[in-house]
């Protein structure tokens, strides 16, 4: 059997950190398969690609697509046609692809077309808002996946509801949370920027198109945060995107901006803080097993679990309504929480057992 492991962006590369792991733990135990790990280059700095694998330890890539930035159709075409070619040449029994980002369609529907069996790992995932290209990405993927593993069993629900048969859905845990469980001691034991104490500080994260490409929009949130701000330093690790509509702002002097951060740094950064305001999906789930605070500032979430039992709550975009949420969180702190099941650090383990020992169905 030959798998290949497909990672294209930033929130990628934790989830497949522990896969490429537990494939590799198999193989030293002497069973007989191939894995190669592609890259596409959707993502490409340093601080957006490199350092998280560095900091992961994921080896290199076997094969880097280098497709970059573009439209969504141009982005999408790109790994398409570079990646149809690495599956011609090495013709693989499964292609494996992880979240919800162009990469992950692009690689799905190249191998799928060329007749070889998709496992989509994050299934499920549904915010039922089709003005996110992510829930486009998501709803085409597993439409054409062969094996979908979910990260809890809300996800499994959608995907049944939506007509996928039982054989297919495999509720494995969060490949994301086994990555943070596998780092967290290292990532607190880095010492905090100078001048932040633990839970001292506030973490703020924005880069969904509807937030950031729009300065009035962007500016808006950003006043909003100020009555954090007011009150602790708010560290903002500034994502590409954003960072082009932020020159023309006029910014608290409590917002320390920063550039993006590296996998230990942003953990450690967001396990001691006092509170997270974000737009990120991944860092609802993170928040959630740290049991730390945060709002996300958007009109709907795919990661519903992390408001019913985390420490998530969905504040949407207007100032008003994030500064009462906020002030709320500094004033009376966290709420009860709980992880969700089978976030425990075994669910990369579980996936690469189900794809060597369990044979799921084909179709
Ligand atoms: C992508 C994902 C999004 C994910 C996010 C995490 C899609 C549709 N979106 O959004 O789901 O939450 O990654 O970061 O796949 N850029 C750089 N350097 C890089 C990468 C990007 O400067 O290494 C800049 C480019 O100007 C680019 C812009 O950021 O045009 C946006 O990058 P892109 O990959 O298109 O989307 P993201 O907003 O990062």
């Amino acid at each position: 059997m030959k798998y290949i492991l497909v990672a294209g962006a930033r929130p990628n590369f934790m989830k497949v950190a522990p896969l490429m792991d537990a494939f590799t733990r198999r193989k030293s135990a002497g069973d007989g398969f191939a894995v190669r790990l592609v890259h596409t280059g959707q993502h490409y700095d340093r601080k957006m690609s490199d350092d998280f694998f560095a900091d992961l330890g994921i080896p290199e890539p076997d094969i880097n697509l280098a497709v970059g930035s573009g439209t969504h159709a141009e982005q999408t075409a790109r790994v398409m046609i570079a990646f149809e070619q690495v599956c011609q040449a090495e013709c693989p029994d499964w292609v494996i692809v992880v979240g919800d980002v162009n990469s992950t369609l692009a690689c799905s529907i190249t191998a799928k077309k060329l007749g070889i069996r998709v496992g989509h790992v994050e299934a499920g995932l549904r915010s039922r808002d089709m003005s996110m290209p992510e829930e486009i990405n998501r709803l085409c993927t597993d439409a054409i996946s062969d094996a979908l593993f979910t990260t809890d069993e809300l996800a499994s629900d959608n995907l049944r509801r939506e007509g996928v048969p039982e054989s297919r859905v495999h509720f494995v845990g969060n490949t994301m949370i086994d990555t943070l469980l596998r780092c967290l001691d290292r990532a607190c034991a880095r010492p905090l920027p100078s001048g932040l104490e633990a839970k001292r500080y506030a973490v703020l994260t924005l880069h969904r198109p509807q937030n950031v490409d729009d300065p009035c929009v962007l500016a808006g949130i950003l006043d909003a945060v100020g009555v954090v701000a007011d009150r602790m330093p708010v560290v903002f690790p500034v994502h590409p995107r954003t960072a082009k509509s932020l020159d023309t702002l006029r910014l608290h002097p409590n917002l320390r901006i920063a550039e993006p951060l590296s996998y230990l740094s942003f953990l450690g950064l967001v396990a001691h803080s006092r509170m997270v305001l974000t737009d990120s999906g991944g860092i609802q789930e993170e928040t959630t097993v740290l049991g730390v605070p945060c709002l996300t500032m958007r009109p709907n979430t795919e990661r519903p679990i992390t408001c019913e039992i985390g420490t998530n709550r969905l504040v949407g975009t207007d100032p008003q309504r994030i500064r009462e949420a906020a002030l709320a969180v500094l004033d009376n702190g966290s709420r009860p929480h709980r992880v969700p099941e089978k976030w425990d650090g075994h669910a990369a383990e579980r996936i690469v057992e189900i794809l060597l020992d369990g044979h799921p169905v084909s179709g």
